[in-house]
């Protein structure tokens, strides 16, 4: 229960890695705000947390929209007084090969996987630097490091989001905030259960530990982030994947 007392809040964490990160964070203890742009998936998250005996509040909220963005932190400190992790989870994926590529579907992905995060990022900083204490952990990917065929907006998006992660662990450090990403590689969720059986097995066949990773397996690795363990850790990019890349 080394969370308890503290609020998180994890953007898309309706279902699938976010809903995991919720789950786990309040398992050690913290109040959960559980934001999702699907009213239902965020109450149902809610409701879930609630019954292990810790605090939830449902938020729907597009992260793409700053005044979205800036009345969900307003109603989180109006209801806690305090926030004290945020995870940047929320992302989305529209592949197509780059001579296909629609300016909307760059547009699109990077609106959601990059700027999302930078206006929560910002939203979050004041009352972190106020409290001279706080941990970012941003959701990225291992394409964000290798690139991708098929991927040029999401692969740029979370390479953008790693330089973001490095900024802001650079820009809020001296006040006691870290900020970190998780690399996750190739993971099962409904966002990968589009994948045909072929990509699928080309994928696995990748994997030293030969399996697909799970939501809880990134869940770990941000409760790790979040908590007393990892207080001198900052800028850092923790790559749970299998074995996939290194
Ligand atoms: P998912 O598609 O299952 O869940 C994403 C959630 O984010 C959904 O509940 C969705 O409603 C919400 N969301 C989408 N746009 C939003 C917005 N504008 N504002 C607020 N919420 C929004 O995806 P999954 O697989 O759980 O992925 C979570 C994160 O992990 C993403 O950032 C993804 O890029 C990353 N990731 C996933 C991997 C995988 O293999 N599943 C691998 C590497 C990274």
């Amino acid at each position: 229960m080394h969370l308890k007392d503290q609020v998180a809040l994890v953007t898309g964490s309706g279902r699938g890695i976010g809903q995991a990160i919720a789950l786990a964070l309040a398992e050690h203890g913290a109040n959960v705000v559980v934001n999702d742009v699907v009213e239902e998936s965020a109450e149902q998250v809610a409701a879930q947390i609630e019954e292990m005996g810790v605090a939830a509040m449902p938020v729907v909220a597009d992260i793409t929209c700053e005044d979205e963005v800036k009345a969900m932190f307003t109603a989180v400190m109006d209801r806690f007084d305090q926030i004290d992790i945020l995870v940047n989870n929320a992302g989305i994926t529209q592949d197509n090969l780059l001579m296909r590529m629609s300016e909307e579907q760059w547009d699109t992905v990077l609106a959601v996987n990059l700027k999302g995060a930078f206006l929560c990022t910002k939203a979050v900083a004041r009352p972190m630097l106020k409290a001279r204490r706080g941990r970012i952990v941003n959701i990225a990917s291992v394409v964000g490091l290798t690139g991708n065929a098929g991927q040029a907006n999401y692969s740029s998006s979370k390479g953008g989001l790693i330089a973001l992660t490095k900024s802001t662990a650079q820009e809020l450090g001296s006040r006691g905030i870290t900020c970190n990403a998780v690399a996750p590689g190739f993971i099962e969720t409904e966002m990968t259960g589009r994948l045909s059986d072929e990509a699928r097995e080309q994928m696995l066949g990748r994997v030293p530990l030969g399996r697909p990773g799970q939501p809880e397996d990134v869940a770990g690795a941000v409760v790790f982030l979040a908590g007393p363990g990892a207080a001198y850790i900052t800028g850092q990019v923790l790559i749970v994947d299998g074995g996939m890349v290194m």
